[in-house]
Order: C-alpha cells, then structure tokens, then sequence
C-alpha cells in the first residue's frame, strides 16, 4: 500500500450549491430522512425494505453475528425479476415505457413496455428452463448494450440462477478467465456488436474462451449484427429459435433474501480478478431506496438514462435493478457516445425528452473539450438532475456539466460507491445538500462512513485548508447491498476488506479521502495498486502479468499516473530479455497489442518505456510511488529505501 499523499485541493473558494426551492419542494427525500435513520438505523432499513414486495415477509432485519458475512433480512422471501416487471404490470402500469433502447446505427429502435418486458423475461426464464438452467447456476453473459442483455439478467434472477456479466469490450482471454472461475453453465452472447458504425464479432470471443470449458454446456446467441459466425451443433442455440417460442407465462419462484443474485468481477490488487457475490433483499432494497431518493425519480413523469455499460456495477444497479424496481422509463444506448457524430448524447437527451441524466466524469470531461457548441445546439430543457460516478469529478468539469446540461440550475449528485458496495453510499441528497463541486459530501441515510488515520482514529472534519489531512475512507457499519463475499475465496475476502481495520471490524474501501470545513467527504482515488481509467478499475498486477507473458519481457512494473482525459493512465516500465527481438519501438507497439488481447483495448497502455532495471526496495519490492512520480514528470519523493538510487537517471533517459 503506498503512503498517504495527494495534492491538495482548495475548497475556500468553492461556493456550495443549494438546491432550489422549487426542487425541494416536489423531493422524493427531505432532510427528515437522515433524522429517521439516525433514530433507529435498522428500523430505518425495514421501512426501505418494505417498498419492496416480499412473498414472505421478515422478521429480522440483520444477522451480523457471523461478521463480516452479513444476512439482512434473512427470513424473508421475494423475488427480484417479480419486484422489477411483474408487480409493476399488476398494479396496472404495463402500458407504461420500461426501455427506449436506441441502437447505434440511427434510426434503430425499441420501445419496450414493462407488459411486453414481463413477457420477454418469462420467455427467456421458460427457455433456461427447458436448458437444464436451476436456481444457484451460473450464467456469463457477454453482450453489448442490447435489451436481450436486460431480459437475460432478469431471466436469471427470475430463476434464482446467478448471473455473471462481462463487458464486452473484454478479451476472450479475460472471459474466460471469469467463466472459468465461476464455472458457468450457459454463455449468452451475440453474433457481434456495432462499434462507430461497423459490425465486429463478438461470439468469436466466446468460442475461444470455452475452448476448454467443463462447465459450459450451451451457448445462447442473439442475432445483432447478422454476420457470419461459426456454429458448433448441438452446443450453440439461437435465441430467436429457443426464446421466441418459449410461453410467456412463467410463475416466479420466491427465494430467500440471502440467495444469491449474481456475480461481478472486478480489479483487485492481485492478477486474478475477484468474483464479487451479491444477494438477494439487501441488495434489490438499497439499489431501489438509493435510486429512488439519489434520482429522485417519478415513475410517471421522468425519463432517466444512466450511461454505463452493463458490464458495471453501475450498470446493474442503476439500469436494472434500480430504474426497474422502482417502475420508471428509462433510455438504454447501445453505442459510443460520440457516434455517429459528437451530437448523439445531446440528441438523443432531446428525442427522448431526457430528465435525468447520470454518466462518468470522464465523459463529462470528452464533452468540454468538443466545446460547449455543440450542446448549445440542442434543447436541453427537459433535464431536472445531473449525476456522476465512477471517478473524483474536478470542479471545473462539475460546473461546466451543471452549466452546459444543467442550464445553471440542476442539482447534481457525485455518487461515490463501488462494485463491492452494490449501490451508493456517499451522496448529495438532490432536494436536501448544498452541494461543493468536487465533494460526494455525506454518506446517505443509513449509511455509515468515516475517514480515519493509520490508527483507525477518526479524522477532525474542519481542518485546514490548503495542506488537508488524508485518511482512510472506512464504512463502519455494514449495510444492505454490502457484498457478502468473493466467490469461493472466503480467506481472500476477509483480507482485502476487513484487515486493515480488523481490530474495529471495518470495512476499508481502498479509497483516499479527506474531510471539508463542513464536515463533508472528498473522496481522493484509490490508495491500492488499483487504477481508474475512464471510471474503469484495472489493477497494475493484472497489466503487469499481461506483460510479463509476452516472452520478450523480463520484469514489468504499471503505474496509473494522472491524464487529463482518463483520470488516470497507464504506464508501464519494461525490462526486456536479452532474447527480444526488433527494436524497442516495435516492442512497445507489440506490447501494447498484447495488453489489449489479454485484458481488454481499455487496458491498452498510453505508455510503455523500456528501461534497464526498475527501482526495488532492498527487499525486492517495486517503488511504485517513485515510478508516479517519473511518469507524471515531478521531482523524485524519498529514494533512501532503493538500493541502487541511481536507476532513475536510466530510467528518466528513457522517457
Ligand atoms: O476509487 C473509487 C472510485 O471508483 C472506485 C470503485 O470502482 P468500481 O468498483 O469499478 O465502481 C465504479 C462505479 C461505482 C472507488 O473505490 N469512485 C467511484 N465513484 C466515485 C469514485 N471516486 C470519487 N468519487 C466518486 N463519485
């Protein structure tokens, strides 16, 4: 882990935000909220569980004797499919839009009632079904923003069978990885997926990947892009032969709260990527209080659209299982969001008469650059509330979204969560916080966060400015969506999150933070061997393994050093065996080929320097800190610990 610094950032002179009155008024969440849960915390949590429907109903809101495996509401009984779609058809809104997906090439769309949403689920869970697919199976699914992509993951949960997504944009090599690991019985995919207007296969990926699959029986492909795909008799199925003639009438099978409901691998600080487990009520009843009240979000009027991938968290919790559980209409895009030209988000906002919109600060940051014309050329009016997630948003690209999409008046809400938290935790309530541009301010109702030093003890909110205290961003108390473990690693588990602080029985996220003069968090990026590029978590290990497979490499070591653009970037320092042949040039462009194939063209390092040796401690661990400091060009920070200081010199030659 490396030390505690960060440049300081000055929030003196950042005014607060408040929200309107006019906002305010019309809320979902009041200030009374944080009173609520302040007063009874798991009393708190059961009025938010009750917003959802339970076939059986609990009688206990949190088993944490087994700490830190938690049980929330552990006796109760529902299913996740049923709260998304069907309950919405019964109470009589079927008519009303789930889904307008809007397909990359222009013109290409669908508009997907929650009547019609039930009926493609229950086809879908009647087609696993009739695949041998049983409750506690689990389902890769590596597909493109399409809504058969939506209707597979509520056809798993319908099933009570886990669903393990992977973003698209992953190599076959990192697929199967995850298939490997959660030894998936069914591989849903398509053909191929449409990027900047042209048609690349997709199916081809998994077939390499299943290869040498045990588990893998069947692979259920949907026809996107029509090209050629090779078939395998007998293994490789349609969806439009199984799904489409599968009944649309399918009874939901209750499962208990803490059944699981699906996995999702993520970065950590070691090579192999962590199957991160969530379940069943804890996990549909943050996701739904979050969006209802982060969003604040009406059923009947809004038209939301969260940008992401559902290959991410964010995907998951605030695509599906948030919007849906709360019954709301939502945008869904397939495609790059400056394609075909950089007006397609701002269109698509017009079209569709966007309300609110929830996408990454790196996107944000694409936009300003394009320069504020091209907003300037589309009605925006429709859009009530801004979100961000993924990255820290700097201040200046905070206020350029709230002016240029916000018309200087929309609240916006810097949501700070993770994978392994499963919906979000710190926030501005949108009718309730002054908000700061840069700051996820405080953790929402029920939530429970502190910044701490080394010793666990909590940090003075309101010190200086200028030089702020850092510390560790803990959640001391656990919480409904809370992960409830890495799939079959218990050991690493407990290691990753509850070690640090395991005298207190914490949780550490990873993340830097510090605390404003109002008390409010700043969150300052990961303090771990973790990267963040373009919102996207890469671990240095996993790119470092990547090069060192590439047989002309000796030694590796990958930092994130900051981007403009990116957040962070990659670079990487090689060492090359004697053996390598061309020049280093070629090698770099090789190698960075290579990183593309193994992990994914998003892990593509931005630089590769071949150097001569890499700076280790005397016990043979790579400074990584001081590699930072070289690559983002600023003097070099306390060398005493190396054995040879002298490497650098080479080092910086080679830049
Ligand atoms: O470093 C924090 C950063 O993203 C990490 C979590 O990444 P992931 O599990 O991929 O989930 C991303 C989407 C929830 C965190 O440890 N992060 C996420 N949101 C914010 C953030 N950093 C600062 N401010 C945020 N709003």
């Amino acid at each position: 882990m490396t030390t505690l610094t960060f440049m300081a950032s000055n929030d003196t002179v950042a005014p607060s935000y408040p929200p309107s009155a006019a906002f305010s008024e019309q809320a979902n969440a009041s200030a009374a909220l944080y009173d609520e849960a302040e007063a009874d915390r798991l009393a708190f949590w059961t009025t938010q569980a009750e917003r959802l429907s339970w076939a059986k109903p609990f009688t206990e809101v949190l088993d944490w004797s087994e700490a830190p495996f938690a049980k929330w509401f552990p006796d109760g009984k529902l299913n996740v499919a049923y709260n998304c779609v069907d309950r919405h058809v019964e109470a009589g809104n079927g008519d009303r839009v789930a889904i307008h997906w809007v397909g990359e090439p222009v013109d290409d769309e669908r508009t997907i009632t929650y009547a019609q949403l039930k009926d493609e689920v229950s086809k879908a869970a009647n087609a696993l079904t009739e695949l041998g697919l049983v409750a506690g199976d689990r389902v890769a699914i590596y597909m493109p923003m399409v809504p058969e992509a939506i209707v597979a993951m509520l056809a798993c949960a319908r099933l009570g069978a886990m669903h393990s997504v992977v973003f698209a944009g992953y190599s076959a090599t990192a697929l199967k990885a995850r298939i490997e690991d959660a030894e998936a019985k069914l591989v849903i995919t398509t053909d191929g997926q449409f990027r900047r207007g042209k048609a690349a296969s997709l199916k081809e990926a998994v077939d390499e990947a299943v290869k040498e699959s045990d588990s893998v029986e069947h692979i259920l492909v949907v026809r996107r892009t029509g090209i050629d795909v090779e078939w395998t008799e007998g293994r490789d199925l349609w969806w439009h032969d199984v799904v489409d003639r599968a009944s649309t009438d399918h009874t939901p099978e209750a499962f208990d709260s803490e059944h699981p409901l699906f996995l999702l691998y993520t970065s950590g600080t070691t090579g192999k990527p962590k199957g991160i487990l969530h379940t069943t009520g804890g996990y549909l009843t943050q996701s739904s209080y979050t969006h209802f009240n982060v969003f604040d979000v009406k059923p009947e009027t809004d038209v939301y659209w969260c940008t992401a991938d559902i290959g991410w968290v964010t995907g998951h919790t605030y695509i599906v299982y948030g919007p849906l559980s709360n019954g709301v209409t939502q945008v869904v895009y397939e495609g790059t969001p400056t394609s075909p030209t950089e007006h397609r988000h701002f269109e698509i906002i017009e079209k569709c008469g966007v309300t609110i919109y929830y996408t990454a600060p790196t996107l944000v940051r694409t936009f300003m650059k394009l320069g504020r014309q091209i907003a300037a050329e589309h009605d925006l009016s429709s859009l009530r509330l801004l979100g961000s997630v993924g990255e820290p948003i700097n201040p200046e690209a905070w206020r350029w979204y709230r002016t240029v999409f916000g018309a200087d008046e929309t609240p916006i809400v810097d949501t700070w969560w993770q994978t392994e938290t499963g919906s979000i935790m710190i926030s501005p309530l949108p009718g309730v916080t002054d908000a700061k541009p840069g700051s996820a301010m405080t953790p929402l109702p029920g939530i429970s966060a502190m910044i701490v030093d080394d010793d666990g003890n909590k940090l003075e909110p309101g010190t200086d400015h200028g030089e702020q205290a850092s510390g560790y961003l803990v959640l001391d108390k656990p919480w409904p969506s809370m992960l409830r473990g890495i799939w079959g690693d218990p050991e690493r588990f407990k290691e990753t999150y509850w070690s640090r602080f395991a005298e207190q029985g914490w949780y550490f996220a990873g993340d830097g933070a510090r605390y404003g003069k109002d008390g409010e968090i700043w969150v300052l990026g990961r303090i771990d061997d973790v990267m963040n590029i373009s919102g996207h978590r890469i671990s240095t290990a996993e790119v470092e393994s990547a090069l060192v497979g590439h047989s002309g490499v000796a030694e590796a070591a990958v930092v994130g050093a900051t981007d403009e653009q990116t957040g962070q970037a990659i670079c990487a320092f090689v060492i090359l065996k004697a053996s390598a042949h061309g020049g280093a040039e070629t090698m770099v462009e090789e190698l960075r080929a290579e990183v593309a194939k193994e992990i994914s063209p998003i892990a593509r390092p931005r630089e590769i320097h071949v150097v001569p040796e890499l700076p280790k401690t005397r016990s043979g661990k790579i400074m990584r800190r001081l590699l930072r400091d070289v690559a983002e060009g600023r003097e070099l920070g306390d060398t005493s610990t190396l054995v040879d200081p002298s490497v650098f010199e080479a080092i910086r030659a080679s830049k």
